[in-house]
């Protein structure tokens, strides 16, 4: 059974293109390799892939820095191309969503070209956020870049513009009504073609406010939206909700005029997911009201520890804050910003966690390479790309580990990617995490995945929300064990070192990890490691 509208409760594989399979040897993925591929994405199981930018593109941060948003980049291929990725996706039954990138341009877009050579308060310059310094010199504000250092650079007539990432990625003037009919028109561009819906990039962002104004703790907003700065949570949620160009009001009015255009592509059900890292939580079901957006990412599991409380604490909220607003949640254990779920919390760990989740009502999103259980890759600084790790200098190492590119097959790297040299470099202890193997060892995490994927569409998917059967709040078990009952399917996962034992009675459907042990109405669930049992 398949639950309506299509994206309500769908599973999303995340492709990042440049990663994926390189068809041409030129040793970055592209659109045909992708193609080539579809057919193991349709036998994972999954109801939709999600593209990450594969635009014109000085690719300065992955793509994220789109110089034409309504082109494909000569090194994923070309416009027929993407065409025929979205017919093929579509004839073997998946849906395509893409990535768009509202909240700035590639330095490279003709419209800043033009905004350089024009004047300044010229119509070009009115599309960005440019201002004349301070009389000291100094830019506008003080902001720092979320990719570290200042969030102005100055152009040759004195004037700054405002990038929240890196110098390469002006932000675009949302005030202006130029940049929305334009960005309305890209919309259109990608739904003419065929596809059925968005991912938003930073979609919390693209209203600023206060922009001639000093932040009074720049330093402290910049580490409270990063989550690898540890800070006191009680600081971070005092500072967060001061951030002076995120989650401002007038983003909302800009989804609700988003709406209706997709609204108006009657009988397609087109979806839109946004990134929106916002606080408090409760500001994420803003974006998910009936008029808005449909799907909004709850990141609160991609640096989750592997612990009960805490878990349960997560999924609790998660589900009831959506439900406040009539939505329901989003999950996602790995993203290309974030490091892997296996590497954060363990393999084992990753396998049981994808499998609870996996369980959840919502939409889960899969990041590829997840379903192989890769491991964060091990980078050379010499190779390092991301402009986090740039920018920085060094200090921070940015977003790479997540990104290299999958191992499909043979005993070596770059297993099968690609005939010449990978953007980024293969480990050869990769050698049992490729496709090729885990395809034929049922124990594989590819294999895991796939049963687990069959057996949420045909048991879980149309089953409403769950019942809590054991957590810190709820059970008479101790803290290493969650479980709760969906439909008629009980999922129990043990989080401890030890075996647990529960009484059930039903049949096993599936386990992460180890051997059940089960007689007289009682389970043995092995150390770390999750079972679904169907009453
Ligand atoms: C979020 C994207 O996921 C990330 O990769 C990118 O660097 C920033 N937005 C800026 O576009």
């Amino acid at each position: 059974m398949k639950s309506s509208p299509w994206w309500k409760q769908a599973t999303i594989y995340q492709i990042y293109p440049r990663s994926f399979f390189d068809s041409n040897g030129d040793g970055e993925g592209d659109l045909p390799g992708i193609i080539s591929k579809l057919e193991y994405v349709k036998e994972l199981g999954v109801d939709a892939i999600w593209l990450s930018p594969f635009y014109t593109s000085p690719n300065k941060d992955g793509g994220y820095d789109v110089a034409d948003p309504r082109d494909v980049d000569p090194r994923f291929g070309n416009l027929d191309d993407a065409k025929k990725l979205i017919q093929v996706a579509h004839s073997l039954g998946l849906k395509v969503i893409v990535d768009v990138v509202p909240n700035h341009f590639s330095d490279q877009h003709i419209w800043f070209q033009q905004a350089l050579k024009a004047k300044r308060g010229s119509a070009e310059r009115a599309r960005f956020h440019f201002y004349d310094a301070n009389e000291d010199g100094t830019p506008p504000n003080n902001w720092i870049s979320l990719f570290g250092g200042p969030s102005w650079t100055q152009v040759e007539d004195g004037q700054y513009y405002l990038h929240l990432f890196d110098s390469s990625q002006p932000d675009l003037n949302w005030d202006n009504p130029e940049v929305a009919s334009d960005y309305e028109v890209t919309l259109r561009f990608w739904l003419d073609l065929g596809v059925d819906g968005f991912r938003i990039d930073v979609a919390h962002g693209l209203v600023k406010e206060n922009l001639l104004t000093n932040h009074p703790d720049p330093q402290g907003i910049s580490d409270a939206l990063r989550l690898d700065v540890s800070m006191d949570p009680e600081i971070r949620y005092a500072l967060l909700p001061t951030v002076p160009y995120f989650d401002r009001q007038g983003v909302h009015e800009i989804y609700r005029k988003w709406r209706k255009l997709f609204d108006s592509y009657k009988d397609r059900d087109i979806m839109a997911v946004a990134e929106a890292w916002v606080h408090p939580p409760i500001n994420s079901t803003r974006y998910v009201r009936s008029d808005e957006l449909h799907q909004v990412f709850n990141f609160d599991l991609l640096d989750a520890p592997f612990k009960s409380d805490f878990l349960f604490e997560v999924v609790n909220r998660s589900i009831e804050l959506m439900d406040s607003v009539g939505a329901l949640p989003t999950w996602a254990l790995s993203n290309h910003d974030s490091p892997r779920v296996a590497s954060r919390i363990g393999e084992v760990q990753a396998r049981a966690l994808a499998l609870f989740v996996l369980a959840l009502p919502g939409s889960c999103y899969v990041f590829a390479g997840q379903e192989l259980g890769l491991p964060d890759g091990e980078i050379p600084d010499s190779s390092r790309q991301d402009p986090i790790y740039l920018r920085t200098k060094g200090v921070q190492k940015g977003r790479d580990g997540a990104r290299v590119p999958l191992p499909w097959n043979g005993d070596t790297a770059p297993f099968g990617f690609t005939t010449g040299k990978p953007w980024l470099p293969l480990t050869d202890k990769w050698k049992e995490l490729t496709v090729e193997k885990q395809s034929v060892d049922p124990k594989s995490t590819l294999n895991l995945y796939r049963t687990a994927l069959k057996l949420r569409a045909d048991h879980l998917i149309d089953q409403g929300s769950i019942t809590w059967l054991e957590s810190p709040e709820h059970g008479s078990k101790s803290d290493s064990l969650l479980a709760v009952r969906r439909g008629n399917v009980s999922i129990y996962m043990n989080l401890s070192d030890s075996a647990a034992e529960v009484e059930i009675t039903g049949k096993l459907l599936i386990v992460s990890a180890g051997i059940v042990d089960s007689r007289d109405g009682k389970v043995t669930i092995p150390p770390v490691s999750t079972i679904w049992v169907h009453h």
